[in-house]
């Protein structure tokens, strides 16, 4: 016999006919002539309705047993459903019990509870409605974007998670160490690295970046998709201490190509989303905690360019505004939250690209300009949101570089590895990374980002 998925009934591919289907139920009612089951497979945000004769030796009996959470695995008849709502339902020839569920402990007994709850059952939540809706998105999401590269040429590069370098030079890395922490090898009163496992000072990362130049500069065009890891104590509904970054990094490539790609991937992964999500995001877009036309937005994305705005006009317009925003603003300010959110959702009303930043506010890598005042930065801020995706075209002159360096720090004698990719055939290159989670926040109208990763990592929490 066939073995089927609710999402496929659901689409229409499956003809009526034999089959066996399995999952959870949702509900059960009882009467004298007939039974109603709804069951869950996680394929899809709508139940397979099940049909059971009461009489039905493998079911009579054991009613009670049936309960919401319990999981089974049915045989039966599929056929065109007389009710409204559902295309098919099955009629039921064999129901086997095979997990019970207690209806007194099971903590999702009742429909539509709070996202907040279902944090607090993080394990269970994949259950509901819309962490089914939430995460299946998230899986075509992340194929979407191996398709996107992979249609244009790229190729997926693997960088290491575990590194001995400081990419955004931020210092908000998790150490890796094996040495014992109470009982620490000193020498002159400082901690002896060399004792550890790598024999030297190793974290976590927090971007794919460095190493992804250096086989951008290899192969021309590479992209990474991977975990990065912040210790930033940013207790916030956009902040992860784990989370997913996908970038990509192309040699030969200025601003302009970079944005260009940027905007293309965005638009390219919303579409296949909307194409093959459409179900899921319906399902979203009417969640109460969605307070705009959410699938208008994403299609009205798809269908326009970005603005792109220089950071010395962002200032200006928010200068001008008349706004009074709790951090003032001032030329050489990392925009805050609130500034962002007044460029797109109210001056733009769009994604909006703001671009050349002062050097003093980012990374070392990045390109100086002419002015010698700014970098050849990028940021996209999307409305709601702000930030999902920071980017730059890097330094290839080499004099330019070590001078940045310098400035800033860091040790030309560490880098010396990064520093070789410009004394060797340097060329223009460029690349961004967008926050996977963020972007997630964006396409589904979910406002914390703890929702749309499965098991999220933050400060005072690593549970599991
Ligand atoms: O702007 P960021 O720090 O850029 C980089 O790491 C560059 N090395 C990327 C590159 O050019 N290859 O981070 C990139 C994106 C941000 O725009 C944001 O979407 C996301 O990563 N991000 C976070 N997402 C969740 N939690 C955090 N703590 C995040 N920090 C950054
Ligand atoms: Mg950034």
């Amino acid at each position: 016999m066939n073995k089927i998925f609710i999402r496929d009934i659901n689409r229409g591919v499956v003809p009526a006919g034999e089959y066996e289907i399995s999952g959870w139920i949702k509900t059960h009612r009882q009467s004298k002539q007939v039974s109603f089951i709804e069951l869950s497979d996680g394929s899809s945000v709508k139940g397979l309705q099940l049909v059971i004769n009461p009489e039905l030796e493998s079911y009579k009996g054991k009613e009670q047993d049936f309960t919401t959470g319990a999981s089974i695995a049915v045989k039966g008849a599929l056929q065109p459903s007389p009710a409204k709502g559902q295309s098919m339902e099955m009629q039921v020839t064999d129901i086997t019990l095979l997990g019970t569920c207690s209806a007194e402990e099971y903590p999702l007994q009742k429909k539509g509870h709070s996202l907040e709850f279902l944090r607090e059952h993080l394990h269970l939540r994949a259950r509901s409605n819309t962490f089914g809706a939430v995460f299946r998105i998230r899986s075509v999401a992340a194929f979407a974007i191996h398709k996107f590269f992979q249609s244009r040429g790229f190729y997926y590069l693997n960088t290491p998670l575990i590194t001995s370098s400081d990419c955004e030079g931020a210092g908000d890395m998790f150490r890796v160490t094996t040495l014992d922490l109470n009982n620490l090898p000193l020498v002159n009163g400082k901690i002896d690295t060399s004792k550890d496992f790598f024999g030297t000072d190793t974290s976590l990362t927090v971007s794919g970046q460095l190493e992804a130049e250096t086989y951008a500069c290899g192969l021309s065009n590479v992209y990474t998709f991977g975990p990065t890891f912040r210790a930033e104590n940013s207790n916030t509904t956009r902040h992860l201490a784990e989370f997913w970054m996908v970038e990509p990094e192309m040699a030969f490539c200025d601003l302009n190509g970079d944005m260009e790609i940027a905007h293309d991937f965005i638009v390219s992964i919303i579409k296949d989303v909307l194409e093959n999500c459409a179900e899921d995001l319906d399902f979203l877009a009417k969640r109460d905690w969605v307070k705009h036309d959410l699938l208008g937005t994403l299609q009205k994305v798809t269908e326009s360019e970005f603005t792109v705005m220089p950071y010395t006009e962002a200032i200006d317009i928010l200068l001008k505004s008349g706004r009074k925003f709790e951090f003032p603003v001032s030329w050489g300010i990392d925009m805050q939250s609130e500034h962002e959110r007044f460029l797109t959702d109210e001056y733009v009303k769009g994604p909006t690209f703001v671009i050349d930043y002062p050097e003093e506010i980012k990374a070392f890598y990045m390109r100086r300009n002419d002015d010698g005042k700014t970098v050849r930065a990028m940021d996209l801020l999307v409305p709601q949101l702000g930030e999902i995706i920071g980017g730059s075209q890097r330094e290839e002159r080499l004099d330019v570089l070590n001078d940045k360096m310098s400035k800033m720090g860091l040790s030309t004698e560490d880098y010396k590895w990064y520093l070789d990719l410009r004394r060797y055939g340097s060329v223009p290159h460029a690349g961004f990374g967008l926050g996977f989670e963020r972007f997630l926040m964006y396409v589904t109208g979910i406002t914390n980002i703890r929702d749309v990763i499965s098991f999220p990592r933050y400060p005072g929490f690593a549970k599991f």
